[in-house]
């Protein structure tokens, strides 16, 4: 079935290839499960079935979450999502990088707004009861981004299972800013006592972060009261990954916006272990940026992450990738002698 899916996708421009993908989502077709004790884990009081999810921006609506589900993923998350419906950047806006299996992209948060979006969360609860995580983020245009983060975490969060608040895109202008030091704590310390309905908070965080930034996000998940989690990474803005091959298209790395895909792995995978040191494993991780295969995500887990997510290897490896993944990871686990991936997270670590 792929196959055909892999035709089109090498035929037709990037975004309308995922829009078709999603649309055959839809219709639930596909039914994948592979199911093994050693893959569970139990975070923030969830019994996760397996700890392979789908990354923020792939149904940015909500609207295939039970096709999707199907695919084999132990969680989605779905989102971004902002209080108002945007466009995003101007087309084109996504380019695939083929030689290295990655894309780089601007998209800008397009997506149909919060209240389209709770429809779509309101007619899912009546037929399936999925980990679903929900990422948030500010319109381009909000000048009071605090008040558009207290709105999303309000009307969202009686429907995820945990929350993501996305400070770390590069294509919404200031977005970043956020993650410094001098802004970070006061914008949670605002956000968060409107947490009312007490679901888990998650940062997903840059790759690009510089140290004094890092530590400081580090140092604030160890307080009590903040953070629930953190997911390592969102794409990077850095290009120096993309030289060791010739690219027929040697332009497409001058466009500007989010690298992602096998050249974000060893990046995203540093900030993951040096997260982990520095959180002391306290705080639960999900690894993200990169993973292609079981080995990349026995990895992550390795570095320390408890859940994984990805994104740009289902575009080029096509839905089958999941359950690839997840036999070969209970079979790396096993080989290994981990009982669980609790068992196994953080191994690679020295203190
Ligand atoms: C993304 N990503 C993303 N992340 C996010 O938090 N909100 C979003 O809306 C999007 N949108 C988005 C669109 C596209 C086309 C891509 C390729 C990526 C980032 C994504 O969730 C993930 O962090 C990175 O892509 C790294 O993972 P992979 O793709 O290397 O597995």
């Amino acid at each position: 079935m792929y196959k055909f899916f892999s035709q089109i996708i090498n035929i037709v421009p990037p975004e309308m290839a995922h829009f078709i993908f999603l649309e055959f989502m839809k219709l639930e077709l596909l039914n994948k499960k592979y199911l093994s004790e050693r893959l569970n884990i139990k975070i923030w009081n969830r019994n996760f079935l397996n700890p392979i999810g789908l990354a923020a921006g792939f149904d940015k609506n909500g609207e295939a979450i039970s096709g999707l589900m199907k695919l084999g993923f132990g969680f989605l998350e779905v989102g971004t999502v902002t209080l108002r419906e945007q466009n995003g950047n101007p087309k084109p806006r996504v380019f695939r990088i083929p030689e290295y299996k990655s894309i780089i992209q601007r998209l800008g948060f397009n997506n149909s707004g919060m209240d389209k979006f709770l429809l779509n969360m309101k007619a899912l609860e009546k037929r399936s009861n999925k980990i679903l995580g929900i990422n948030i983020g500010k319109n381009s245009t909000t000048e009071n981004y605090i008040s558009d983060y207290k709105q999303l975490l309000n009307s969202c969060s009686p429907h995820a299972d945990y929350l993501v608040l996305n400070i770390s895109s590069p294509n919404t202008p200031g977005l970043r800013e956020i993650q410094k030091k001098k802004n970070l704590r006061s914008f949670l310390e605002k956000i968060i006592k409107h947490n009312v309905n007490k679901k888990p908070i998650l940062l997903k965080i840059s790759p690009d972060l510089i140290k004094e930034d890092l530590e400081n996000i580090c140092e604030i998940c160890l307080e009590d009261n903040f953070l629930d989690g953190l997911i390592v990474s969102n794409t990077t803005i850095k290009r120096e990954m993309l030289t060791d091959k010739p690219i027929r298209n040697p332009w497409k790395i001058n466009e500007s916006g989010g690298l992602s895909g096998p050249p974000l792995k060893k990046l995203s995978n540093k900030i993951l272990g040096e997260v982990y040191k520095k959180t002391k494993g306290k705080i639960p991780l999900i690894g993200v940026g990169g993973i292609t295969s079981a080995e990349d995500a026995y990895e992550k887990i390795s570095y320390g992450a408890s859940l994984i997510q990805l994104y740009t290897a289902i575009v080029y490896n096509g839905p089958n990738v999941i359950l690839n993944i997840l036999k070969g990871l209970d079979f790396i686990l096993q080989q290994k002698g981990f009982k669980n991936i609790k068992s196994a997270v953080g191994n690679k670590i020295n203190y």
